[in-house]
């Protein structure tokens, strides 16, 4: 069980062992989402964007956001594997699947959890301009705040964060805290 303590008045989850300290609550992450709805609405009026979700990170992001979206959207999935069960990116980009649908002549948004050295990015916009879409932007929840070389542009960015290691909405470590309904830190590791 998930327990909630408040120790300084800060929001701390006991999980087994581990400590997750909240980072970004359940509130503000509703409205933030709620907001790029918007912003995605107004910018793809009489279009009909294809949600590309980047599993599995972003399952309930892209949940989320796409009810926030008043326009007709599609989506399809891809799964890349970077991490294995570790913190740090192995740099190996691999897709373990992909695309069902064809993305050629279509808005696409790339739906992202979050972008750390930014490689998983890189490699997927290469990846999918490749299949020659009419148009591509890219939607990340969070952006961590950590030293690059070139990253592809997000147009509709959650929140910038320090660099920490995040999980919770979505986000694992070694498959575990997806369900956490905040995005937290897990202290002392
Ligand atoms: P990048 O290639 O280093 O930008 O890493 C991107 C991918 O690694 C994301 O799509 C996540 O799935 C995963 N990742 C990066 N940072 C974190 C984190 O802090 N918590 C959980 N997963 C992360
Ligand atoms: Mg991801």
């Amino acid at each position: 069980m998930y327990k909630l303590k408040k120790i300084n008045g800060e929001k701390v989850y006991e999980c087994g062992d581990s400590k997750i300290r909240v980072l970004i609550d359940k509130k503000k992450l509703a409205s933030r989402v709620k907001e790029l709805g918007r912003e995605i609405t107004r910018d793809y009026k009489d279009k009909n964007p294809v949600l590309i979700s980047v599993l599995r990170g972003s399952f309930i992001f892209v949940a989320d956001i796409c009810r926030e979206i008043k326009v007709p959207v599609t989506f399809d999935f891809m799964a890349v594997s970077s991490y294995g069960n570790s913190k740090v990116s192995s740099g190996i980009v691999r897709i373990t699947k992909d695309l069902e649908c064809s993305i050629e002549n279509r808005d696409v948004i790339i739906m992202e959890d979050i972008v750390d050295s930014g490689r998983t990015l890189n490699y997927l916009v290469k990846n999918l301009k490749a299949r020659n879409p009419k148009n591509m932007e890219v939607c990340a929840l969070l952006d961590k705040d950590v030293p690059r070389k070139t990253v592809n542009k997000i147009k509709y960015k959650g929140f910038d964060i320090p660099n920490k290691f995040v999980v919770g909405y979505g986000l694992d470590f070694a498959e575990k805290y997806r369900n956490l309904p905040f995005i937290g830190y897990i202290e002392n590791e």
